[in-house]
């Protein structure tokens, strides 16, 4: 919120969500645009009306600004965020099938850049340790931890080599990113695991990258014991709705 790519967006990414009947809906953050009071009093009303169960984690965006409250920053970064949204919503998940952990790579000491710690892989130890071997494990993050394109040329954050790393040691099947703007999936070798990422793209905002200009998109995932689905839903500015744009499948690597 505070960056709207238009009036439509928000209601018509709404109404495609709750009409995908999801189990679970992920959001990798960077919710506001300056954590305003009516930024997130804006966020805060549209997760209320998403049907699903939510599981947030917060951006580098939804901190304090260094502009506008710098000594708010430095000492309750996640104020507002925590209070609006953050003591709201989840930020594990399980079912039979499925377990998803959130970890918050945001840091009140860079502008933009995520920092993990040794405390990020411990609690992912913690959290996938618990899961039966087919389970499918879901990691969400703000900040991407691995390179998915040299084109994109965009910094991981600190620490992110050994976070995913552990990922890969625990069995994580599909990592889930947002950050830089860019809707993309593909499969990733890693500790000798395979990975699936999701990328989410800029799904309301008109904070485009290139090549992705003007384009404004989520994911559908589907996980299933043998796949796993994503599908991108494009916004479609004729009919002011999200549409199927693209479908990709992949395989599941066994774990344990
Ligand atoms: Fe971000």
């Amino acid at each position: 919120m505070g960056r709207s790519a238009g009036p439509a967006i928000g209601r018509a990414l709404l109404k495609s969500i709750n009409a995908a009947r999801a189990d679970l809906v992920v959001v990798t953050g960077d919710l506001v645009q300056r954590a305003h009071r009516f930024h997130y009093r804006r966020a805060k009303d549209w997760l209320a009306r998403v049907h699903a169960p939510l599981l947030v984690v917060p951006g580098n965006h939804d901190l304090y600004s260094w502009m506008y409250r710098p000594w708010m920053r430095i000492t309750v970064p996640r104020g507002r965020y925590r209070r609006m949204v953050g003591s709201h919503v989840a930020t594990t998940w399980h079912d039979p099938g499925v377990s998803v952990l959130g970890l918050d790579s945001a840091t009140p000491w860079t502008i933009q850049r995520g920092r993990c710690t040794p405390a990020h892989v411990r609690r992912m130890r913690r959290h996938f340790g618990g899961c039966s071997a087919g389970v499918a494990r879901v990691l969400a993050v703000h900040h991407p931890l691995v390179e998915v394109n040299p084109a994109f040329g965009r910094d991981l954050a600190k620490g992110a080599e050994e976070v995913a790393l552990a990922a890969a040691h625990c069995g994580v099947d599909l990592l889930l990113f947002g950050h830089w703007h860019l809707s993309l999936a593909c499969a990733i070798r890693l500790g000798g695991r395979q990975m699936v990422v999701s990328l989410a793209g800029t799904a309301s905002s008109d904070r485009y990258r290139s090549p992705q200009e003007g384009v404004n998109a989520y994911h559908q995932i589907e996980v299933t014991r043998s796949d796993i689905v994503v599908e991108e839903w494009r916004f479609c500015r004729a009919d002011a709705a999200f549409k199927a744009a693209s479908r990709r499948t992949f395989a599941r690597q066994r774990y344990g």
